[in-house]
Parts: C-alpha cells; structure tokens; sequence
C-alpha cells in the first residue's frame, strides 16, 4: 500500500507520526472511549506511547488531522482482516482491511469521522488494492454500527469471542 494523504471539508487523514502523540495521548485517555476500542492497559502516559508505537509500526495507523488548527483529533488503523474472515472461501485471494477507528469524545456527533471514512473508503478500493473492508463491535456500541450501516457495510455474522458477542460487518468492492 502506498502513503495516503487525504483532504476532506474539515480534515487532512495522513499517517500518524511521533509529534502526534500528546494529542492521541489527549483523546485516548477517555475511558468510554478506550472501553469501546477494546484497549487493555492503557493507564498512563507510557502505556499510551506503547500502544501508539505499536500501531505506528504494525498497523496503517491514519491521523485524522483537523485543518483549522492542524490537531490531530481522531485515527483510523487498519489491520488485518478478523481471524475468521480470512478462513471463509469468500474471502481467499482476496485482500481486506479490518478498520477500528476513534474520535475525540468531545469532537463526536460531527459528522467527522463520517467524512473522513467517505474519503478513505474510495480511496482503498480504487487506488490501494482493497476487495473488503470489515468492522467488529459489540452490539451496545451504536454509534460503531450505525456509521458502518451508513457507509455501506453489511451484516456478514455474529460471533463469539471469548465472553463476548462481536457483530461482524463487511464492505465489498464493487464489481
Ligand atoms: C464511532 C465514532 C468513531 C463515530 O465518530 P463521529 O465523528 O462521532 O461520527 P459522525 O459524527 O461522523 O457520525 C456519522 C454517523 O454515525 C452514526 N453515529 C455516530 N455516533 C452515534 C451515536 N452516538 N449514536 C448513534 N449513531 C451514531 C450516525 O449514523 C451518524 O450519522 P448521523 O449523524 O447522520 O445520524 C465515535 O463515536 C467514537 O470514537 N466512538 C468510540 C470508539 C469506537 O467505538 N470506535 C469504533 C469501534 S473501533
């Protein structure tokens, strides 16, 4: 996948980098916020680096950058596909990203994030060689699910993970 530099109305979505971190680390300090990414062990300011540092260096970790004032206020990682995606035929052959993404609780209800996955979504397909695209959340989380449902994604299977009931949803590309 090659560097991805977007602009919408209000942002710019770019990679992640090292002089981001103090406002990650503003964000990701919320606990509803963290309880809803599933982030374990994300306590203080040294865990946090060690989580971002980990996403900088094994995910495509995007930066969703507010133009006004250049602040980063949110992120979209992309990772791998879930686990039993990659082992249903439907999905062999084909390349796929598993999207978690995560907005300043206090930057929510905006329509920001919205935006900036209408501009990253076209831009994996058409130019980053993306088949599908998937999400997991947990059916309490709404917000998660209703964005997904209105970008397109689609009920693919409920399934169990440990104690946790996970509703899986995929974007394909269009044909
Ligand atoms: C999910 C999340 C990223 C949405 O970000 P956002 O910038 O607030 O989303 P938007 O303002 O662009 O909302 C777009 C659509 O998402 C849905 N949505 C967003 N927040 C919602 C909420 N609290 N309740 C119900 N639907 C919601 C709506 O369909 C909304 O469209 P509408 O405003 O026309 O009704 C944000 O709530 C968040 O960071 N949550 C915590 C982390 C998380 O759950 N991440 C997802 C799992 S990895």
């Amino acid at each position: 996948m090659s560097s991805i530099r977007l602009e919408t109305e209000r942002l710019i979505v770019r990679p992640h980098g090292l002089d981001d971190f103090t406002a990650y680390f503003a964000y990701i300090m919320d606990p509803d916020l963290q309880a809803k990414l599933g982030l374990n062990g994300v306590t203080d300011e040294a865990s946090a680096k060690e989580t971002f540092c980990w996403l900088m260096k094994n995910c495509i970790f995007l930066a969703l950058v507010r133009k006004a004032d250049g602040k980063a206020i949110g992120h979209i990682a992309l990772h791998p596909p879930f686990d039993s995606l990659s082992h249903d035929p439907e999905f062999q052959g084909k390349t796929g990203y598993s999207l978690s993404f995560a907005m300043a609780t206090k930057e929510q209800r905006r329509g920001l994030m919205g935006e900036a996955l209408e501009a990253l979504i076209p831009e994996l397909f058409q130019h980053q060689g993306a088949d599908f695209l998937d999400r997991e959340a947990e059916p309490s989380n709404t917000a998660c699910l209703s964005l997904q449902q209105k970008l397109g994604f689609t009920l693919w299977r409920r399934e169990r993970w440990y104690d946790t009931e996970l509703v899986i949803q995929v974007l394909m590309k269009e044909q």
